[in-house]
């Protein structure tokens, strides 16, 4: 009996779960799912079995076969990581039924109000379930070690329609039988069936790591953009479709390029999802429905950037993935590694090696941030006791970039792209760790361990020095502009003729953490920073601003803050403001959370919450 990852209750020697069929009612009155979850086993078991849930309540669970009821327990105090662990008493069982219903806390849902839509009509939902929130959703071992298929019968207002990580199968009216369980629980009845509602139901049938569960539901509208992508979003939100329909209209291209480089697509279609701003990231990989934030859309490369890294993850992330956050590198630096390799072919080498540059300074960036935490600063990290909310940083993205690039340098391309071809042809719907990967390697690639210290890559802290800094002219002039702002030299218009928002976004970061209040008003006076509509630009400006103690810019910071909820922006700032030391910043930083809290996804609330419970 031992746990198989520190982040779930699962345990190693019980069946993994391969199949779960849900049955969904969305209550946008209470924020609430009535659910009932199906689970089929590997195989059939007696004794105790354990899975993760956060804040749902139980109604019931039953044999499905008989229809008794299984006894179950639930612990009396939830672990402030993995939740509460459900334990269920099979006896030769190899599938239960658990009829529940979430909490309007839920962490892997946001519900928002018709006032926070774009259109101000109807309400709307969507999940985020990486690293560990599908247990907020349904009851589940997750874990992605067990990979499952699912199918989904939802039952939403007719006004609404609903996308999923998975394929459509059709919409219709519901059928009072498909409620008998959900009436037995917590679903008043007649409900199921009333005048306003409508069924939506979808099948994943290929095998997905549970933190790819995704959904989200509203007034959606859509436009097709290449034979296998459609761009959703809220219908009333016309402006937003048009340019994002215009920003990823290059996607189909992508998407052949990817598989030029590592295979078959395997997913069969790759739609687009942009959300409210709210949407804590920039991009997330569900398969088949990638869910963007809606500030990527800048008519700039970026935004075909995060596609071509989420699509990225369709072959590393999706097909192999992690065997748990340990390994969390395998999934993001392989992915910033064929993210990279698909921007050089459609957008230039040049673009890539800025973007490598961009990374890099992200990379030591994070040395220092962890640097009384350098576990953090590993590859393969321990995670026990860990929350992966807390711990997100680029080390996995970035150090795992280059240590895919340093096996790349090492043999040549040629020989790589071989490589990397079987390595996923070989592990493609498995979840691995990072010892099956070492040992992959040796066995394909003999002798490496002699060129490259491959422990000191995944095990040792900090960054090897065989790592690569990049080399180009436009990457060394602005690293060179920025060492001499400190002298006092602001980059001239001409300098800066043909920057766009990653030319200034790798300037700014390679800025002294703090300046001199005057020079940095200059800066701004000079190129607008503060009003930028690149949010990347913007916010390490007013992080600029905020750590040199330029406070004419805190109705800035406080707007911005108000208005996005992408992570990627709220942790610099929120930081920035925590960590000033001035009083009139923390006062702004707790002010500003109290009034946007409610508008945050609950991952980003506990996020925010810790930068500040650490500093203030
Ligand atoms: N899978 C991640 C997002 C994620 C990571 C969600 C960990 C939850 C936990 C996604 O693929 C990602 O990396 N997104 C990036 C964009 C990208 C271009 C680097 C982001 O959101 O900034
Ligand atoms: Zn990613």
């Amino acid at each position: 009996m031992a746990p198989i990852d520190p982040h779930s209750f699962t345990d190693s020697s019980h069946p993994l779960t391969t199949h779960v069929s849900l049955s969904l009612y969305l209550d946008f009155n209470t924020s609430i799912i009535h659910g009932s979850a199906l689970l089929t086993l590997s195989s059939a078991f007696s004794g105790d079995l354990s899975l993760d849930t956060r804040c749902i309540s139980i109604d019931m669970v039953l044999d499905p076969l008989t229809l008794e009821p299984l006894p179950y327990r639930v612990s009396t105090t939830p672990d402030r990581i993995r939740g509460t662990e459900v334990v269920v008493v099979l006896s030769g069982q190899s599938s239960l039924l658990i009829v529940y219903s979430t909490s309007p806390s839920a962490s892997a849902l946001q519900w928002l109000s018709p006032l926070q839509t774009f259109s101000k009509l109807h309400p709307y939902v969507y999940t985020q379930c990486q690293a560990i929130h599908a247990r907020s959703i349904f009851p589940c071992q997750d874990t992605p070690a067990a990979r499952i298929r699912y199918d989904v019968v939802m039952n939403i207002p007719n006004s609404l329609s609903a996308v999923m990580s998975a394929r459509h199968v059709r919409r219709r009216l519901a059928v009072p039988e498909e409620a008998k369980h959900l009436e037995a629980g917590s679903l008043g009845s007649s409900l199921w069936c009333g005048e306003d509602r409508v069924v939506e139901e979808f099948a994943m049938e290929q095998p997905i790591p549970p933190y790819l569960f995704a959904f989200a539901v509203g007034e959606l509208g859509f436009r097709e953009v290449g034979p296998r992508t459609r761009v959703y979003t809220e219908s009333a939100a016309v402006e937003v479709l048009d340019a994002a329909a215009l920003e990823f209209a290059g996607t189909e291209d992508m998407i052949k390029q990817g598989e030029k480089l590592f295979g078959d697509y395997e997913w069969e279609r790759f739609d687009l999802l942009v959300l409210p701003p709210s949407f804590p990231y920039g991009g997330m990989e569900n398969p088949r429905m990638v869910f963007l934030t809606p500030t990527v859309i800048k008519g700039d490369a970026t935004g075909a950037q995060v596609v071509a890294h989420e699509l990225a993850h369709s072959w590393t992330g999706n097909l192999i993935t992690n065997i748990n956050n340990e390994h969390f590198w395998l999934n993001e630096g392989f992915t910033t590694y064929a993210e990279r390799r698909i921007v050089e072919v459609v957008q230039g080498a040049d673009r890539a090696t800025l973007n490598i540059g961009i990374g890099w300074r992200g990379l030591t960036d994070e040395m220092e941030r962890f640097k009384d935490n350098l576990e953090c600063t590993k590859l393969w990290n321990k995670q026990e006791g860990v929350d992966p909310d807390d711990v997100y940083s680029q080390v996995p993205y970035e150090k795992g970039f280059q240590f895919v690039l340093r096996i790349e340098r090492q043999i040549g391309r040629t020989a790589f792209d071989e490589f990397l071809k079987k390595y996923i042809a070989t592990f493609k719907f498995k979840s691995i760790d990072t010892s099956t990967f070492l040992e992959f390697l040796k066995a394909n690639i003999p002798g490496i361990e002699k060129e490259i210290n491959l422990q000191l890559w995944t095990e040792g802290v900090g960054i090897p020095e065989d790592a690569y800094e990049p080399v180009s002219t436009i990457y060394t002039k602005i690293i060179s502009l920025a060492k001499e702002f400190k002298e006092g030299r602001m980059p001239s218009e001409d300098d800066v003729a043909e920057w766009n928002g990653q030319e200034w976004e790798l300037y700014l970061e390679n800025l002294p953490k703090s300046c001199e209040p005057s020079q940095v008003m200059a800066l701004d006076k000079r190129y607008r920073l503060a009003e930028s509509k690149d949010y990347e630009v913007k916010v390490s400006f007013l992080q600029l601003a905020v750590t040199s103690k330029c406070r004419e810019y805190h109705g800035e910071v406080k707007k911005t803050l108000k208005e996005v909820g992408r992570m990627k922006y709220l942790r610099p700032l929120f930081t920035a403001l925590a960590q000033a030391g001035g009083t009139e910043e923390k006062q702004l930083a707790k002010q500003v959370f109290a009034e946007a809290r409610e508008t945050y996804h609950p991952i980003a609330q506990g996020v925010v919450e810790s930068i500040l419970s650490k500093y203030i």
